[in-house]
């Protein structure tokens, strides 16, 4: 068989390779604040097995309240569960897109950071039930009956997005991608230094003043990205930004506050059994903020992306169910959910 030939023996050097390839060869420096957030997310690595679990007696607890805190960790779950690959596409992109070095270390280390988040839920789960999966658990109660249909539900349409975001993430822009992201880390931040601080058991305590911090450097994030990005934004993309939002507050509101109808597809006494499992968890010291807190937590959030926005002049979306007058925006659909926190 004849050897064939190759390119090496034709040419001193190689071809230039197409660019974009998927991954840069350089480490271009850029966004100062990605370095200090790269480096504060190098100390403040934790491990949710290294937590204080010896500390916490689930016998102690009734089955009511164990199942009533794993359904909120289950709630949770079904965000964070979602994040780790969420991320790690976004991560595959800032490489193909030869992102700065600093930015693609920061998308790194949220891919970690929600892992970790994942792990905790899924630990918390394991430990309260006594079994590693909510869906197929035998509930004890009838309050644990309950809560394990909302669970359903609520897994049944938090995968609804995936199709939806594989197909975002090629046509758009890091920073429109995560346009709504920032509202969510705002709120997810207070949210959970909120129940750190009400916490009883040490080992949620810790769970969620790390959880809270992460949240904190997310929104750091975030905010680098948009700052950089924002000012030389195409005019197309300031109306899907606004869709963008809309669609991150119908999606993120079943953690933050209260699921909407527009989005989410959930029997009509879900809202009552969330809260009758609330008052249970909250009874047994798990602390989780009442309504109105939650709400005046999400609106100050949306506040305070609603600022960045007006900065840039992007048009803000109307959020009525929180006061917030703007634009109106009703055709949201799949495609427009990034959900991530
Ligand atoms: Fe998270
Ligand atoms: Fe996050």
């Amino acid at each position: 068989m004849a050897k064939r030939t190759t390119l090496a023996q034709e040419m001193e050097f190689p071809p230039a390779t197409e660019q974009p390839n998927v991954f840069p060869l350089s480490w271009r420096k850029g966004t100062e604040k990605m370095e200090e957030v790269w480096a504060s997310s190098r100390r403040e690595v934790w491990d949710p097995a290294a937590l204080s679990w010896d500390t916490f007696d689930v016998e102690s607890y009734t089955w009511e309240e164990r199942e009533a805190i794993a359904y909120w960790w289950t709630l949770l779950s079904v965000f964070d569960a979602s994040a780790p690959p969420v991320f790690a596409s976004a991560l595959i992109k800032t490489y193909e897109v030869h992102e700065e070095d600093a930015v693609r270390r920061c998308f790194f280390s949220v891919t970690q950071d929600e892992q970790n988040h994942e792990q905790m839920c899924g630990m918390a789960i394991t430990k309260l039930l006594g079994y590693d999966d909510p869906v197929t658990y035998e509930p004890k109660t009838e309050l644990g009956e309950l809560a394990q249909r909302n669970v359903k539900w609520l897994y049944f349409n938090g995968g609804r997005y995936w199709d939806g975001y594989k197909q975002a993430v090629p046509k758009y822009p890091l920073a429109v991608l995560f346009s709504s992201f920032l509202m969510g880390e705002i709120a997810a931040a207070t949210i959970f230094h909120q129940m750190a601080e009400g916490a009883r058991e040490p080992v949620f305590e810790e769970a969620f003043r790390n959880i809270g911090r992460d949240e904190g450097r997310h929104m750091a994030i975030c905010m680098a990205l948009m700052e950089r990005d924002y000012p030389k934004l195409d005019v197309s993309d300031r109306s899907l930004i606004t869709k963008q939002i809309r669609a991150g507050y119908l999606f993120l509101s079943a953690v933050l506050y209260e699921p909407p109808e527009d989005f989410w597809d959930l029997p009509s006494d879900f809202i009552e059994v969330q809260r009758r499992c609330e008052a249970v968890a909250r009874d047994a010291g798990f602390h989780i903020p009442e309504y109105d807190a939650k709400k005046e937590n999400w609106r100050q959030a949306i506040l305070n992306l609603k600022t960045v926005l007006d900065k840039y002049d992007i048009p803000f979306p109307a959020i009525p169910e929180v006061g917030i007058s703007g634009e109106e925006v009703n055709d949201v659909d799949l495609e427009d959910i990034i959900p991530v926190f």
